[in-house]
This record gives structure tokens, C-alpha cells and sequence, in this order.
């Protein structure tokens, strides 16, 4: 990825973390996903009272753009406010695997730091479609 891309993106899940709605955790998080088209769907998280309700920024965002057809997912960036670039969790990680193990993860923090990593990288030996057909 191109250093310009990657900065919009990184640009992007920081706009996206202004409207985490985080009550409980205190731990505003934003998102960004990039497709093949060029566009960029950002995302924040969404805490609910009950738990086990609450939506990463990663999965806001990517359920964002697949629910507009635009499924040809090219990076996905998360951000926080952390002492290393923010990774994203278990269930994020199988979610973005979904759409492929190229996507390229930029994981990134509010100092500005970055790290990109594939997610065939993030998540090794996954769970996909693949092992449902048989
Ligand atoms: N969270 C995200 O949105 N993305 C991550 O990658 C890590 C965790 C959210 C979930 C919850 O609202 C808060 O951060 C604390 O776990």
C-alpha cells in the first residue's frame, strides 16, 4: 500500500473514533475500509449494556460496506489511543478473513504509529468457507 493511501486511512479511522459511542469501556475506537472501488466506509465502536452486544469499529465499518455491495475489500485500518498500533481482536480478525487473506490490516495509533500486516498473517491456519464444503 502507498503511503498516501495508507494515510487516509489512517485519517479516516481517527475522524471515525470521534463517534466510538464506548460508555462502558472508556475505549474509543475507529475504523476504516478501503475496497477495490476507491471508497473508504468508516467505523467506530458501539457499546451496548449488555456486552456481548457491542460492535468493534473494524466490524462497524466492514458491515457498512457490505451492506452497501461493496465487498471487494481491499485494507481494513483500526486506531486507538494505545502504546502500540492498535490490533484488531479474535472476532475481527474472522470477520475481515472472511472477505480474504490478502486484505492488508493497518493497525495504528493516535502517536501516529503504524503497522501493516496481512490478515493471512494476523489470523494463520483460519476457519473459512473453505472447510464448510465438504
Ligand atoms: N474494540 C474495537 O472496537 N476494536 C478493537 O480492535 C479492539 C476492541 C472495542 C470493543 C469495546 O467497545 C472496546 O474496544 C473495549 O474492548
Amino acid at each position: 500500500m502507498n503511503k498516501s493511501t495508507l494515510e487516509r486511512l489512517v485519517k479516516a479511522a481517527g475522524a471515525a473514533r470521534m463517534f466510538a459511542y464506548a460508555p462502558y469501556s472508556g475505549f474509543p475506537v475507529g475504523a476504516a475500509v478501503l475496497t477495490a472501488k476507491g471508497k473508504i466506509y468508516t467505523g467506530c465502536n458501539v457499546e451496548a449494556a449488555s456486552s456481548g452486544a457491542t460492535c468493534c469499529a473494524e466490524r462497524t465499518a466492514i458491515y457498512k460496506a457490505v451492506s452497501e455491495g461493496d465487498t471487494e475489500i481491499v485494507a481494513v485500518c483500526c486506531l486507538a489511543d494505545t502504546d502500540e498500533p492498535l490490533a484488531p481482536c479474535g472476532i475481527c480478525r474472522q470477520v475481515i478473513m472472511e472477505w480474504g487473506p490478502e486484505i492488508e490490516v493497518v493497525m495504528a495509533n493516535t502517536k501516529g504509529e503504524t503497522r501493516v500486516m496481512p490478515i493471512g498473517d494476523l489470523l494463520p491456519a483460519a476457519f473459512t468457507r473453505n472447510d464448510l464444503s465438504k
